[in-house]
């Protein structure tokens, strides 16, 4: 696997796979990676003839620095998973090659409202960090196909707005949320949380599972207090939000009869730690 830090050297890679014809496959990460993670890569390595991996801790999608300062980093192992799960190659820059001319940005994407609701309303500018960065490694990667996972599902639906308002042209495609085998989603995050708090974070994924029955013999509304007071009820858990929303748009929904694709977006705290998941109802 070629390790690839400048940003010259990446295009002289990505350069010499398409002028060979190959299809790339870009899967953009964070680092401190997990099966999550490299359930991405694999499905990148069968899909396309170059699976380049991104690892970088964007700094200007962070609205808390303490968030930014804490964030879980592990070069070393993140460059063994991945060389052991056949990725052709992974782009670690630095903050400064990332971003030459420094991270602010007078740039504003066009994201539509799907941007600007649950997260975009709890972590305000996250989303432009997001796109600022993504489209970026587009740009530079210029991939055939780029793979996210459902786990930040409105991260999907913003990245999707970004492409189509920066034309850019690739195939975005979402991969299912990785659990533990108790329930709980996986996330660079869980490694903060205590033994204790470990314990019970699973709880949010069984109040949302438990919905599911729920839903059938209640309202829209009444579901969404069923999980918030489960999860709630929870030692050390704070829900931030819960909305039920289409799965397109982004916005609530009020009855289930209003959209063909519904979905439940949960945040909430554990201790200091912001977990987030999210569950299908159809
Ligand atoms: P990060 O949190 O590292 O996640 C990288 C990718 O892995 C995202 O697409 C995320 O949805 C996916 N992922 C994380 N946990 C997962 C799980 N349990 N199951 C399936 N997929 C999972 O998301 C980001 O980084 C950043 O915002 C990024 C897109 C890289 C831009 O900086």
């Amino acid at each position: 696997m070629q390790i690839i830090r400048k940003v010259s050297d990446l295009l002289d890679f990505v350069a010499a796979s398409l002028d060979n014809g190959k299809s790339i496959g870009l899967v953009p990460t964070m680092g401190a990676l997990h099966d999550g993670h490299l359930s991405l890569v694999e499905k990148a390595v069968g899909e396309n003839d170059v699976t380049l991996v991104s690892v970088f801790v964007n700094p200007t999608q962070f609205n808390n620095p303490t968030d930014l300062a804490t964030y879980p980093r592990d070069e070393e192992s993140d460059f063994r998973l991945l060389a052991a799960a056949n990725a052709t190659a992974v782009f670690a820059p630095s903050v400064e090659e990332m971003y030459p001319d420094g991270t602010a940005s007078d740039h504003v994407f066009s994201l539509g409202t799907a941007a600007e609701v649950m997260e975009g309303k709890f972590r305000p500018g996250h989303f432009q960090g997001v796109a600022q960065v993504v489209c970026r490694l587009f740009r530079l990667c210029r991939p055939t196909r780029a793979y996210f996972g459902e786990k930040d599902f409105q991260q999907i639906a913003v990245i999707r707005n970004m492409v189509a308002s920066e034309n850019i042209d690739v195939t975005i495609v979402p991969v299912p949320i990785k659990r533990a085998a108790d329930g709980l989603a996986l996330s660079s995050r869980n490694a903060l949380l205590t033994p204790e708090q470990r314990a019970v974070a699973p709880g949010i994924h069984a109040a949302l599972a438990k919905s599911i029955d729920f839903a059938k013999e209640h309202s829209v509304r009444e579901t969404i207090a069923m999980v918030v007071d489960a999860v709630n009820a929870l030692p050390h858990m704070e829900v931030e939000y819960y909305e039920i929303v289409d799965g397109r748009t982004l916005l609530p929904v009020e009855q289930w009869s209003e959209s063909p694709d519904v979905v439940g977006c949960i945040t909430a705290y554990c201790g200091k730690v912001r977990l987030i998941d999210n569950i299908r109802y159809k």
